[in-house]
């Protein structure tokens, strides 16, 4: 049975009744730009093949009944008792999303929904913008928004998703995530620019050229995350206003020396250095891919990679070893992916080397006592859509 039949199937048996369609919506790895979205900067990430599922049938009233394949209880509420911080739990990112439409001035209402995340969790992977994507393209079509059918469109679906991430359920985060699973395309990874998220779709196809991009997911669990996301991106904020700049995408690599010289502190040096010299590693890699120099892309993965754990102070030491065990066995570049302190890295591999390098990690791991990592291959996937 495929996800999709799966997701119908859930919604049968809990509702007694037919969905109306299945849409499902991508997770995402990114290539590089790591915390530059809510810096105005650009990122370069890919869809995954691996999707969240909802089947959803539109009400009459305003009323939100959600079932998960991953979850126990049906969850229900109204949709006007949503608002910032309730409901709390992962319903916020179901429950967020005709939330926000709503303020956007979409007409919608109430909804029974199934879900079913085959996105792994807590992996990194945007499991949770590709919960509020599939939802979000789910209420398009059954309330006659049309938001699907145009790239504009989609745009505005991206920013309800993050106003319902932002408000709803209350984490900080950037555009990049719900960008990547509302406008990737297969086969190509997204230059987005989030000063105006305009976009580029960049011809991304390894298999062609004999590399493989191999994801290992380090299942490192660490305490007190929350607060050092919101806490980098007041840090960029408070750089950006000492320098009198909207945000530090207006600091030029060019003049970024003379710019840390006005900042007040060794800390908001390090964290600006990052945000602009990844900025420049973006416009690099995009030169690179469209050039299908993959070394120098390796190489760019590994100077970003540097750069989180020394300027950024995202990585962890599961991160550092899966970058520094890949590389050694042959990878061209790895990097930590996604917004750090745990999760993922991807390594940019010959694909006949695949499987050494998962074993290299993998032995690495297993001699440093970390718990074993989950470890395989991804290409880019599509976008957002409706599958049955
Ligand atoms: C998380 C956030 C994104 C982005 C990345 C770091 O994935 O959801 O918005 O900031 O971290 O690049």
């Amino acid at each position: 049975m495929t996800a999709a039949d799966a997701a119908a199937r859930l919604f049968r048996d809990t509702f007694g009744d037919e969905p109306q369609g299945v849409w499902s919506a991508p997770g995402r790895v990114n290539l590089i730009g790591e915390h530059t979205d809510y810096n105005g900067g650009l990122c370069l990430p890919i869809a995954l093949p691996h999707r969240t599922y909802a089947a959803l049938r539109r009400r009459d009233d305003r009323h939100l009944r959600i079932v998960s394949a991953q979850g126990d209880a049906v969850v229900e509420l109204d949709l006007s008792d949503v608002g910032a911080g309730s409901p709390d739990g992962w319903a916020a990112y179901v429950a967020g999303v005709p939330w926000a439409l709503e303020r956007a001035g979409h007409p919608v209402g109430g909804f029974d929904v199934a879900i079913d995340g085959r996105v792994p969790l807590g992996a990194g992977l945007s499991s949770s913008a590709a919960l509020e994507c599939a939802v979000a393209a789910a209420l398009s079509d059954v309330f006659g928004l049309g938001l699907l059918d145009s790239a504009s469109g989609r745009v505005a679906l991206a920013a309800v998703c993050v106003e319902a991430e932002n408000t709803v359920a209350q984490a900080p985060t950037g555009g990049m995530d719900q960008s990547a699973s509302l406008l990737a395309e297969q086969g190509h990874a997204l230059l987005l620019d989030c000063r105006d998220f305009s976009t580029e779709q960049v011809p991304f196809d390894l298999d062609q050229h004999g590399l493989a991009l191999l994801v290992v997911d380090t299942r490192a669990v660490h305490e007190l995350v929350d607060g050092q996301y919101a806490e980098r991106r007041d840090s960029c904020e408070q750089a950006a206003r000492e320098l009198g700049v909207n945000t530090l995408r207006d600091v030029d690599a060019d003049g970024l020396d003379t710019a840390l010289g006005q900042l007040s502190s060794d800390l908001l040096r390090k964290r600006t250095k990052h945000v602009v010299t990844e900025i420049a590693r973006v416009e690099e890699a995009r030169e690179a891919l469209r050039g299908e120099d993959f070394d120098r892309l390796g190489a760019l993965f590994l100077a970003s990679h540097d750069s989180m754990r020394d300027d950024f102070e995202i990585s962890v030491e599961e991160l550092d070893t899966a970058v520094t065990s890949a590389t050694e066995a042959g990878a061209l570049g790895a990097r930590m992916t996604g917004g750090g302190f745990g999760g993922s890295a991807i390594a940019l591999v010959r694909r006949d080397d695949a499987a050494t390098v998962q074993a290299a990690v993998e032995k690495a791991f297993a001699d440093k006592g970390f718990r074993s990592p989950e470890c395989f291959v991804v290409s880019a996937a599509g976008p957002a859509g409706r599958d049955l």
